[in-house]
C-alpha cells in the first residue's frame, strides 16, 4: 500500500501569473494604478457604465487568451506526483488550469465565464459566439464570471478545510491585502510546514517562512526542495 500523499495547499494571487505576462493589481504598473475598483470592479459600475466594466474585462479576457503559464505554474502540476496538491487561488486567469493542474479552486471567479445576473447560468466564453455583454435567454447582459468588490467569494468554506487539512502550505504571489482570501493563512495548522513567497510584504504571516523573489524561480525550487 503506498504512503499517502502530504497534502500540499497553494494560496496563489496575481504575481504568480506575473511572470506570463499578466498584471497585478498593487505592483507599480498594476490594474488599481491604471484603473479605479470603483469604475471597473463593484455591481454599481456594471450598473451605471457596462460598457467600460466590459471593455476592461474583454481586454483581461484577451491578455489571459495570449498568456501561457509559467515555470511557477508547471511546477505545480508536476507536483502532482509527490503531493496531493489543492490550489485555492484569487486568479481569475486558468493558467494554474492549462498547466495540468487537477484541483484549482477559484474564489474571486474565472474571467473564461460569463454569468447571466438574473438566472447565475454560466456560459463558457471559449466558444468565440458568447461574449459578455450579450443578453442571456431572459434578456438579462451577461456579465463576467468575476467577484467585483461587495460581493460573496466562492468556495470559502472548502478553502478553509483545505487549509486546516494542510500538511504544508505555500502562499505565492499574492499581497494578502483582500479579505476573506487573506485571513486563509490563519488556518494553517502549527504541525504544518509554511512558506510565503513573494516579491515585497508588509508583514509575513506568523509561522510563515518567507522567501523573496521570482515565482517561476523560487516556486519550483521550494518544491524540489520539499520532494526530496
Ligand atoms: N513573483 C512572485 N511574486 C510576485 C511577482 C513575481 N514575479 N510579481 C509580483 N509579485 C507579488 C507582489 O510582490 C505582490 O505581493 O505578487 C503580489 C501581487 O499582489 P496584488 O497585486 O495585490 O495581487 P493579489 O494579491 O492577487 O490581489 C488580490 O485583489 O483586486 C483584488 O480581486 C483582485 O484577486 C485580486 C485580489
Amino acid at each position: 500500500m503506498a504512503a499517502a500523499k502530504p497534502n500540499l495547499v497553494v494560496l496563489s494571487g496575481a504575481g504568480i501569473s506575473a511572470e506570463s505576462g499578466l498584471a497585478t493589481f498593487r505592483d507599480n504598473g498594476g490594474l488599481w494604478n491604471n484603473y479605479s475598483v470603483y469604475d471597473v470592479a463593484t455591481p454599481e459600475a456594471f450598473h451605471k457604465n457596462p460598457e467600460l466594466v466590459l471593455d476592461f474585462y474583454n481586454q483581461r479576457r484577451n491578455d489571459v487568451r495570449k498568456a501561457k503559464p509559467n515555470p511557477a505554474h508547471e511546477a505545480l502540476a508536476e507536483a502532482e506526483e509527490q503531493f496531493n496538491v489543492h490550489i485555492v487561488t484569487q486568479n481569475v486567469d486558468d493558467l494554474h488550469e492549462r498547466a495540468g493542474s487537477s484541483n484549482v479552486i477559484h474564489v474571486h471567479g474565472l474571467i473564461t465565464q460569463a454569468r447571466s445576473s438574473v438566472t447565475q447560468e454560466l456560459y463558457e466564453l471559449a466558444d468565440k459566439d458568447i461574449q459578455i455583454g450579450d443578453k442571456c435567454p431572459q434578456g438579462a447582459q451577461l456579465r463576467p464570471h468575476v467577484v467585483w468588490f461587495g460581493e460573496y467569494i466562492y468556495h470559502m468554506d472548502e478553502a478553509v478545510q483545505l487549509v486546516e487539512n494542510a500538511d504544508i502550505v505555500v502562499v505565492v504571489g499574492t499581497s494578502l491585502s483582500v479579505f476573506p482570501f487573506a485571513g486563509l493563512v490563519e488556518y494553517a495548522s502549527p504541525e504544518a510546514k509554511c512558506y510565503l513567497i513573494t516579491q515585497d510584504l508588509d508583514q509575513v504571516p506568523t509561522g510563515f517562512e518567507y522567501r523573496q523573489g521570482s515565482a517561476s524561480q523560487l516556486l519550483p525550487k521550494l518544491l524540489t526542495e520539499l520532494t526530496n
